[in-house]
């Protein structure tokens, strides 16, 4: 993991203009010194300047501090400043990541609440992710400090807050369980379950998913979405970054409730000047990019544009601009998925298709019935091409002519012949009892015809 300059108090990684990151420190070191303020005896006699950082820094219960101590003046414990920080990470003490603040002399910042913070585990669009451990209870939690710019005025706390009550509500095995969210002078932080495995954000860097592996993810995605969707909460940023896949292999979905952070405000540094938010706009439903009301169909939306990503390593909607890929997803059907992976089977096109279709009325209408879609498919999964070997997703596409005048709602094509086959052979698939009496019905008359004709020739 990462170097000092990578700590709590570095600026360096926090979105352009995050100046007040250091309001986040200093609130975050306030913290610190809240839940740290019991009296604490004397560390003068040691003479080591480790152990009054540790113990300043709240990162180990009074009594394991004592027993640390008491080792060192015994001589258990080595005395040297960096053997004894080895020490202490070898048995279990302090992690790498608290040991090379404490020996760059930084105590502060490591309690959040009543959690200690353990290793940082990345960043993103909307702030930092810590893993950390309750300070009594022990139990192992990620812990989501959301940046200031989103916090930007009492309104979205107070939006955030609502949410979050809905969000702690929600228990599913495809859901990542929220355990608490708190604010403190407008420092958001999020309490969750901690999910040891990648991303699918992460999973895509390696390489393209084999259909049947990610088509298995988005189904399990379908699910947890579906149970949030009936407790009334719509994700609005599904993307394969936002889906976790823990060592079982199992999808859990993550960032439920923030959605509404990224919600168009006036004062929001998300928000365009028409008021529509750009967070991301690759997985974005047509009715979330134009600003309108969303529902569960347009996380299902953006399910089908994550699912397509890891497939076939390319965008559903291509362009050069965040504008221009808004304007594909308003205007335009998504780039075949075809064009990239001809050897796709037809079913899994059609439930892409039906997953990203335009209006939400023609969608699958709720995550079970997206995921019974996703899950047939596995059913006929020998009609799914066996996993290739991983590629590197492609480089993408050079961005494709801006698209003419804006037309409200696509107009339908008369597909190619090519583009009929994989069609009728997917109706077929799906309709074989009734494929077999039309057959049937025409070779009949086929035969019918044919007598009938003999007759008229002898006659
Ligand atoms: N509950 C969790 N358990 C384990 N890892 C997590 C958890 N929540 C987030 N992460 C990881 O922390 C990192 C940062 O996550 P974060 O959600 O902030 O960024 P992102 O998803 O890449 O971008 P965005 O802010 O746009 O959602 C990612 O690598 C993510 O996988
Ligand atoms: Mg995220």
């Amino acid at each position: 993991m990462g170097m000092l300059t990578e700590e709590l108090g570095d600026t360096s990684i926090w979105p352009a203009g995050s100046g007040r990151l250091s309001l986040v420190v200093a609130i975050v070191e306030e913290l610190a010194v809240a839940t740290s303020d019991k009296p604490k005896p004397a560390t003068d006699a040691v003479p080591l300047d480790l152990l009054p950082i540790i113990r300043n820094s709240g990162a180990l219960t009074e009594k394991q501090f004592l027993e640390v101590r008491g080792k060192v003046l015994a001589g258990a414990y080595p005395s040297d400043t960096k053997a004894l920080a080895d020490r202490l990470v070898r048995d279990n003490l302090l992690t790498d990541y608290q040991i090379r603040r404490f020996l760059s002399g930084k105590s502060h910042g490591l309690i959040v609440g009543k959690y200690v913070i353990l290793d940082r585990i990345g960043s993103g669009s909307m702030g930092r992710v810590y893993k950390a451990h309750h300070q009594l209870m022990g139990r192992v939690v990620a812990l989501k400090i959301i940046a200031p710019e989103i916090v930007t005025n009492d309104r979205v706390v107070a939006r955030f807050q609502r949410e979050m009550r809905l969000v702690g509500r929600l228990d599913h095995p495809n859901v990542v369980r929220a355990f608490d969210a708190d604010s403190s002078n407008n420092i958001l932080y999020i309490v969750m379950e901690y999910v040891a495995g990648k991303s699918l954000g992460q999973r895509l860097k390696e390489g393209i998913l084999p259909p049947v592996e990610a088509v298995g993810y988005a189904a399990q995605a379908a699910l947890g979405l579906g149970h949030a969707h009936e407790q009334g909460i719509v994700h609005r940023d599904v993307k394969p970054s936002n889906l976790l896949v823990n060592e079982s292999r199992q999808v859990k979905v993550l960032d439920l409730g923030l959605g509404v952070l990224m919600e168009a405000d006036e004062h929001s540094a998300f928000a365009t000047a028409d008021g529509v938010a750009v967070g991301t706009v690759d997985y974005m439903s047509p009715e979330q990019a134009c600003g309108r009301e969303v529902d569960g169909r347009s996380d299902l939306f953006s399910l089908g544009c994550a699912l397509y990503h890891l497939i076939s390593g390319k965008q559903a909607f291509p362009g050069s601009s965040p504008i221009e890929r808004l304007g594909q997803r308003i205007n335009n059907r998504p780039t075949p998925i075809t064009n990239y992976r001809p050897e796709l089977p037809p079913n899994l096109v059609l439930v892409l298709d039906k997953l990203m279709a335009t209006r939400p009325v023609d969608r699958y209408q709720t995550g079970s019935e997206a995921a019974e879609a996703l899950q047939n498919l596995l059913r006929a999964k020998k009609s799914v091409p066996a996993p290739r070997k991983l590629e590197p997703p492609p480089p993408d596409e050079p961005p494709p002519a801006p698209s003419p005048a804006p037309v409200v709602e696509p107009v339908p094509t008369r597909p190619a012949l090519r583009d009929w086959f994989p069609q009728l052979s997917a109706w077929v698939e799906q309709r074989p009892k009734t494929s077999l009496i039309i057959l049937i019905g025409v070779l009949a008359a086929w035969f019918a015809l044919g007598v009938g004709f003999g007759w008229w020739l002898k006659g």
